[in-house]
């Protein structure tokens, strides 16, 4: 792609930053829409990003997405916030305004759930009890985003219980803390099973929970996107659960920014999702 020097540029922020697919994924919808614009992978240490986040205006960035370790700093540096960042305590997702004010928003609860809608079509968060497992970063935003899309009740369950209580009270509504040891307990009338943990990733054992009490209507999803095919999702499917791979979250999360910075909503297409997994 040649860039013109009136190019719209945006990128994303993390350390390291090499591992990030983004700017593959931005990079593919330029090219499919012909944009006058880049989107770059930003190496920025954690001691030098506020002064990265502050330097965007200057730099004439349209904004950027932030990534791991960066979220909660990313928080801080920013002018103002969109409800759901502040809600979740995190931003992926800046965008530089006109006046040169930095806006954070945090779009990883709506990738979530518009990778759920896409790949379940009909599925609803109201539709009965969401089991979580895990209280990491990931897990932040998929319960705010869960609450707000009317969950009545969701069982939260973590190795370390001490987190996934913190994360509980800190974001509030009906979450309950079930013990790691009787998580399989929890899965009884549930509608949905999201893993948010890192176990069933490449190199990572397969996450250890015994499916038998989990209706089989109930729909099972996994934030791990390498392998596609967890063997969580695996065991799921095997007994005849619906399950959505985690990949579309990724791609979902994406869709707002750029549509801010490059001034269109883009679509998430099945070459899309193959052009973004090819890339290591
Ligand atoms: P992030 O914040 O990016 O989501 P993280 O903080 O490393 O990543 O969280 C990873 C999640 O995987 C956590 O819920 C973690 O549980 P702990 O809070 O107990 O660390 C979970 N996890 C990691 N290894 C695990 C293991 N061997 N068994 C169960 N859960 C594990």
């Amino acid at each position: 792609m040649i860039l013109t020097g009136k190019a719209r540029i945006a990128g994303v922020m993390g350390w390291p930053v090499g591992h990030s697919r983004s700017p593959r994924l931005h990079g593919f919808w330029l090219r499919q829409h012909g944009i006058d614009g880049a989107y770059v992978p930003l190496a920025v240490p954690p001691d030098r990003v506020e002064q990265a986040i502050r330097a965007l205006p200057a730099l004439g960035l349209r904004g950027c997405n932030v990534t791991v370790p960066h979220k909660e700093a990313a928080l801080r540096a920013v002018d103002r916030l969109d409800p759901v960042a502040k809600r979740i305590g995190a931003v992926n997702t800046i965008l530089v305004h006109e006046d040169g004010t930095l806006e954070g928003r945090n779009t990883d609860g709506f990738g979530f759930v518009e990778n759920l809608r896409e790949g379940a079509p009909g599925w609803r968060a109201d539709a009965g009890p969401a089991v979580v497992l895990g209280a990491g970063g990931a897990a932040r935003a998929i319960l705010v985003a869960l609450l707000e899309e009317g969950a009545p009740e969701i069982r939260l369950t973590n190795r370390t219980a001490a987190r996934a209580e913190e994360l509980a009270a800190e974001i509030g509504g009906p979450i309950r803390i079930v013990p790691w040891e009787r998580r399989a307990d929890a899965l009884s009338g549930a509608a949905l099973l999201v893993n948010t943990t890192t176990q069933g990733m490449t190199g990572q054992p397969a996450l250890e929970i015994e499916l038998s009490d989990l209706p089989a209507t109930a729909l099972v999803t996994d934030i791990v996107y390498t392998p596609l095919v967890t063997p969580l999702l695996a065991a799921a499917q095997a007994r005849g659960n619906p399950v959505v791979d985690g990949i579309g979250m990724l791609l979902h999360q994406a869709r707002p920014g750029f549509a801010v910075w490059f001034g269109l909503d883009p679509q998430v297409t099945p070459e899309l999702r193959r052009f973004v997994l090819e890339g290591a």
